[in-house]
């Protein structure tokens, strides 16, 4: 494999670091939406503890290498999900932790992250303008700005799922990943795990047509920037992809595809229909794959990583019903 940024032995030690409630997450097979869906399909399910989102792997490591380092701060931007769950990390550790996110971003994200006990500044912008006063928020105080898919323990500390997924092959075979794909982090955390332990698996990225920037972007080959993003799926909705982590994604994902608000909407029914599992639209992005893409799936053995619950309740039944 051609190195990507991050590093298998890191990834291992990564998992010394991450409060244990966030590893090991289930991963079963879900009979029940075989028939729906046409193939073997397992949830490996990440929405089992505190912050609802795998994000709290990646900020595990941020916050106990911080605290190591004597540090007592943090700012990053979020869409909802890195900011809970850097301020649940950050809580812990006793570091004071700004978080910047858009002022339309989902009403229960936004009141989780004060809950935890961060510091929350809304801008009137999306989650890249969130980036860009984070940044400033960072240079003004001299504190650590923690950048969402950039910074190797975000990647890294996501990737601990594809450690989980290549342990658990012996008793829950599969031949396909299918990963919720936003900044990246999952998508090369656990692409590089698969490329490098357990390369016959095939990596696909999935993301709204309303939110395309990284998928144009791989299929390119170079980073492809839009204008707006239109989607209920608010946890990838990013139109500025970071370079060093598409070059990261190029070198371990098998493909990238898109797919509709129908499909999403549709993926998040089957998976409280027929799972029991009240997901967000990022999470359902998996599924939402193989109902626009039946043939492709057909027959195969697939993991789709249910990575997030935080949905508003009102929104969720509009989308449901
Ligand atoms: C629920 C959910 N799914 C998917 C993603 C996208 O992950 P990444 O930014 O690592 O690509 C996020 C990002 O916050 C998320 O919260």
């Amino acid at each position: 494999m051609q190195q990507t940024r991050l590093d298998t032995e890191r990834i291992r030690a990564a998992r010394r670091s991450i409060d244990p409630l966030f590893l090991d997450s289930p991963l079963y097979r879900c009979e029940t939406l075989d028939p729906e869906l046409g193939c073997a399909v397992s949830v490996k399910l990440e929405t089992a503890n505190p912050v609802r989102s795998f994000k709290g792997r990646g900020t595990e490591v941020i916050a106990s290498e911080l605290a190591a380092s004597g540090s007592r701060a943090a700012v990053c931007a979020s869409a909802g999900n890195l900011g809970q769950a850097l301020a649940w990390s950050g809580r812990g550790r006793g570091l004071d932790v700004t978080v910047v996110a858009s002022r339309f971003a989902p009403v229960a994200k936004l009141d989780r992250i004060r809950a935890f006990g961060a510091r929350l500044e809304l801008v009137d912008g999306d989650f890249d303008q969130a980036r860009d006063r984070a940044s400033e928020i960072a240079r003004r105080d001299g504190i650590r700005l923690v950048e969402d898919s950039l910074d190797l323990e975000t990647c890294e500390g996501a990737a601990t799922i594809g450690l989980e997924l290549v342990e658990s092959l012996a008793k829950t075979p599969f031949d396909t990943v299918l990963i919720a794909l936003g900044g990246g982090a999952m998508a090369t955390g656990i692409g590089h795990v698969m490329k490098d332990l357990a390369p016959g698996v095939e990596v696909i990225c999935v993301q709204p047509l309303g939110a395309p920037a990284m998928t144009y972007s791989f299929h390119k080959r170079q980073v492809v920037t839009t204008d707006s993003t239109d989607t209920i799926a608010d946890g990838v909705a990013g139109r500025r992809p970071i370079p060093a982590v598409l070059d990261d994604l190029l070198l371990v994902a098998d493909d990238a595809v898109l797919v509709r608000e129908e499909s999403i909407i549709a993926g998040m029914r089957l998976l409280l229909g027929h799972a029991g599992l009240v997901v967000e639209p990022s999470a359902a992005l998996g599924v939402a794959a193989i109902l626009e893409d039946r043939d492709r799936f057909a027959g195969r053995n697939v993991v789709t990583v249910v990575c997030g619950s935080n949905v508003d309740v009102d929104a969720y039944h509009r989308w449901v019903g």
